[in-house]
């Protein structure tokens, strides 16, 4: 009885927290190329919610940059990652289930060393799907 009842409650739990979060939907898989000038679609499990999120795309070196070897706050190194941000959208609507992104570089950046992922925020939260890199269109 006690153990069916907790079967119970445990379903709209799990909804409830689904249902805070953002969910993309793409497959991108690791270290792939997506080239300049194509359109990605960014897609996500639409909610039935009418506020928006802040949806960014930023760029980042693989192989960061050692500033210090110890001088963090915990004494541990300091990298730098040379991040560089672009702002998509301040009020993309979770309800929406699709944003279309023509592929950018920032500051010209492509290939291996640089990553690029979108960043998506807003008040409860934050999430990012998997990195990739840019080429030149073919
Ligand atoms: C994007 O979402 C809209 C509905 O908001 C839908 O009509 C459209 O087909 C979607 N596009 C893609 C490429 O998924």
């Amino acid at each position: 009885m006690t153990k069916s009842w907790a079967k119970l409650l445990a379903i709209p739990a799990l909804l409830a927290g689904a249902a805070q979060a953002l969910h993309f939907t793409n497959v991108i898989p690791v270290e792939s190329y997506y080239e300049i000038g194509s359109e990605f679609v960014l897609q996500w499990e639409p909610e039935a919610r009418t506020d928006g999120f802040k949806l960014d795309v930023f760029s980042f070196l693989g192989t960061p940059i050692l500033v210090s070897p110890n001088g963090g706050p915990l004494g541990g190194p300091i990298y730098d990652y040379q991040s560089q941000t672009v702002l998509l959208g301040n009020d993309v609507k979770f309800n929406a289930g699709n944003f279309t992104w023509v592929v950018a570089p920032i500051s010209g950046r492509t290939g291996a060393e640089w990553y690029y992922s979108f960043g998506a925020s807003w008040q409860y939260g934050s999430t990012s799907p998997r990195a990739f890199h840019l080429k030149a269109a073919s």
